[in-house]
């Protein structure tokens, strides 16, 4: 499948999947895929795969356990993450471009709609108006054919570098996200288990990792029935993000008139993408259909409850082009755990993958503070953006 398309096609599955297993096959090259480092930096994460229903019912009760604690007993922490699910869940069908659809039926959406609101969400929480959600998702951490923890040695903890390696390992998992897309695997992330210190150290002596590990996240791939019946469902597939002229600013903040007249394809498998390989490339300057193909790739990068909290700067050169990569930051997760700095990894690796299709390197690349502070006035950027990468093509 081809390296844009599969992009595009790929959604977060959260219904059961079915008991059908996965292929040797398909699981040999899932494993060899999460052995490739994306950039080429030492790999600083383990999987570990949980098989045994008693294990897997074990993370799901861990699940439930520290739901109960944070957001029934610890009231300041539940009204925090509480207040800001209104922002993010819609009972509805999406007219918003951001954040996560729940399919309620008809008459309960409007109940939905108000129970969550601001002023009575925090109480119906408590009140547990929440809880067939989180049942369901526990049942999701049984219910599959394969379940992987995603750990951390502590040692890539320090500073910046830990955060590196932390983005580094969300370029991995999108790796596996479009790996399993197109071998047509279902996949979601099960970032539940590990988003509080506690239930995530649970989950380490749970599977006996040892201590200088750490469970950043979880995810499990499987089958559903009639995966490409279902996928002609927009509700189903929440194909819903951000436009590309709300996010992709042209030479500067705040010029917003990029448009791409014809959203092209490459002849780029996306698999020998992921794997390293670079498509030919004849033509020198980066066309505005190129930065096109590159910016839409971004576009569908996942992100914990489709916050989409990337926006870019194109900036055009003579041979090439750079594309400054922003982080909105009233676009916050709203329990993020190590979530935000995984789904940072997420886009970066559409970027690179895209530029491959193109036959384009990429060389991306933290700016030292003072490199920052200049760029940040050339551009204008704001305030309330940072600066996550320069990347140049
Ligand atoms: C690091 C990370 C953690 C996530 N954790 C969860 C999760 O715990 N449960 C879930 O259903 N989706 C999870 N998601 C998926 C997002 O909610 C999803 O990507 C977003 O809603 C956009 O939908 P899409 O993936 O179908 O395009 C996670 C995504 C990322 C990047």
């Amino acid at each position: 499948m081809e390296v844009l398309e599969t992009i595009q096609k790929r959604r977060t599955i959260r219904i059961p999947f079915n008991e059908r297993k996965v292929l040797k096959r398909d699981l040999d090259v899932l494993l060899e895929i999460s052995r490739l480092s994306p950039n080429g930096d030492p790999v600083s994460w383990e999987l570990v795969s949980v098989e045994d229903y008693a294990t897997k019912s074990r993370l799901a009760q861990i699940v439930e356990d520290d739901f109960g604690d944070v957001f029934q007993k610890d009231s300041q922490k539940f009204r925090r993450v509480f207040s800001q699910y209104p922002r993010w869940m819609h009972f509805s069908e999406a007219k918003a471009k951001d954040g996560v659809v729940l399919d309620k039926p008809k008459f309960a959406k409007y109940f939905y709609n108000f129970a969550l609101g601001k002023t009575f969400g925090p109480l119906f929480g408590k009140l547990g108006i929440m809880n067939s959600e989180f049942k369901a998702y526990c049942k999701n951490i049984i219910n599959n054919p394969l379940l992987f923890g995603v750990f951390r040695n502590r040692h890539f903890n320090a500073g910046s570098a830990g955060i590196a390696s932390l983005v580094n390992t969300g370029s991995m998992l999108q790796n596996l996200r479009l790996t399993a897309t197109s071998l047509g695997l279902c996949y979601q992330d099960i970032g539940w288990i590990t988003a509080t210190k506690e239930s995530s150290e649970k989950a380490r002596q749970l599977l006996k990792m040892p201590e200088d590990y750490v469970a950043i996240n979880f995810f499990r791939i499987g089958y559903i029935d009639d995966l490409d019946r279902r996928s002609q469902n927009p509700n189903f597939r929440s194909a819903f993000r951000r436009d590309l002229k709300d996010i992709v600013n042209f030479g500067k903040f705040g010029n917003k008139n990029f448009e791409v007249a014809q959203m092209r394809r490459t002849d780029l498998e996306v698999l020998d993408a992921i794997r390293g390989r670079k498509a030919e490339r004849v033509s020198k300057p980066v066309s505005k259909d190129e930065l096109g193909y590159i910016l839409e790739a971004a576009r569908w990068a996942p992100s914990g409850f489709n916050v989409q909290p990337f926006e870019f700067v194109v900036i055009e050169q003579e041979d090439g082009a750079s594309i400054a990569v922003l982080e909105n930051m009233e676009r916050r997760d709203p329990d993020p755990g190590p979530c935000e700095a995984l789904a940072k990894g997420g886009v970066l690796q559409n970027i690179r993958l895209a530029a491959r299709a193109l036959g384009l390197n990429t060389e991306i690349k933290k700016p030292a503070l003072s490199e920052e502070e200049s760029l940040r006035q050339t551009l204008y950027i704001p305030k309330n953006y940072s600066l996550l990468s320069l990347i140049e093509l």
